[in-house]
């Protein structure tokens, strides 16, 4: 196994995550978090996780006895092949945390980022030598959703990235690989684009949040989580692929494209949406709405394992 030795650095919503699916996985986990109630949410990530870790095959899901925890950043990095760094989204309190880990680091290690916006070339500013950081930016819940966003640049030392892919393939997820620092990095931009434009469509009363979402969920999403969009309209396009589909629909696309609208966080805007998602909860609380969701991807992750 790779890496038997990992730390977690941030237990929050996405450290402890990561925390879970590491021990799942049958590595040492050695987790920092100065909260004084990160033990306790550990725990309680383990738990919840546990039967959904077992449904996708890891014998270890809800052993705790894998976890250890330090309040020493440097000591939970001593002997850790492999460190993910979950900690709050600002560069001071991670350059601050790079700045305690470095002298304690083994010299092959290798520290992951799960940051969601923050560059590649700001963060590696936290290190007197960044050759082992890479930005690895998950999904929530990390230990559910399999895609990673890797991204590595020339200040990274030449093994890491691949190395670091195959580390993470291990545990079941799905990289991908950025070329370039983009604010959002790929998937998010994805989401943000598809969101603004069901906001336009709600703002403009052309359909319902829900009734968008429906058309998401029960539609196009459906097969997105299949494969991506270009190659679904490569279907499309029949015997002819996306050649064919590009002559057929691509003047369509391009009214579209020239027709989509902006979204702003307006209050009406927000209002908007609070009272649409409410709707559409139907007195469904949070927690009930996740568990079923959690269902159902479970449900198609194990069908696609089984499927190949
Ligand atoms: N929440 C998401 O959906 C999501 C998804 C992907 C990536 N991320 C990224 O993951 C990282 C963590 O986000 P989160 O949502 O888990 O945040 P969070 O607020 O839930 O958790 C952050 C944790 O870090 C701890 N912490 C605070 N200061 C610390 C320090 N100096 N050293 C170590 N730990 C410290 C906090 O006690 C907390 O438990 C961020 O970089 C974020 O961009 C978040």
């Amino acid at each position: 196994m790779m890496f038997t030795r990992t730390a977690v650095l941030g237990a929050g919503t996405i450290g402890a995550s990561w925390a879970a699916l590491f021990a799942a996985s049958g590595r040492e986990v050695t987790v920092y978090d100065p909260a004084p109630d990160a033990e306790a949410r550990v725990a309680r990530m383990v738990e919840a996780a546990a039967g959904p870790l077992a449904d996708l095959g890891w014998a270890d899901a809800g052993d705790m006895s894998r976890l250890r925890f330090t309040a020493d950043p440097a000591d939970a990095v001593v002997g850790a092949g492999f460190i993910q760094e979950s900690v709050p989204e600002r560069l001071d309190i991670k350059h601050a945390l790079y700045a305690r880990i470095e002298p304690a680091l083994e010299p092959g290690a290798i520290i992951g980022s799960s940051t969601s916006g923050l560059m590649l070339g700001q963060m590696q500013d936290g290190f007197a030598n960044p050759g082992r950081l890479v930005l690895a930016h998950p999904f929530n819940p990390p230990h559910l959703i399999p895609l990673v966003e890797l991204m590595a640049n020339a200040r990274t030392d030449a093994d890491v990235l691949d190395t670091a892919q195959k580390f993470y393939e291990s545990l079941g997820k799905v990289c991908i690989r950025l070329n370039k620092e983009v604010p959002g990095h790929v998937a998010n931009r994805l989401q943000a684009a598809l969101w603004r434009e069901a906001i336009h469509l709600a703002s403009e009363g052309v359909a319902s949040v829900k009734d968008i979402d429906l058309a998401i969920a029960h539609g196009p999403g459906l097969r997105w989580a299949i494969m991506g969009p270009s190659l679904l309209f490569h279907l499309a396009g029949g015997d002819a692929g996306m050649r064919g589909l590009c002559a057929h629909l691509g003047p369509a696309f391009e009214t579209w494209w020239a027709d989509l609208g902006t979204a702003h966080m307006t209050p009406d805007v927000v209002e908007m949406l609070v009272k649409g998602v409410e709707d559409e909860a139907a007195g469904q609380s949070v927690a009930d709405l996740a568990s079923q969701r959690d269902k159902l991807l479970i449900g198609y992750l194990k069908a696609r394992a089984e499927r190949g």
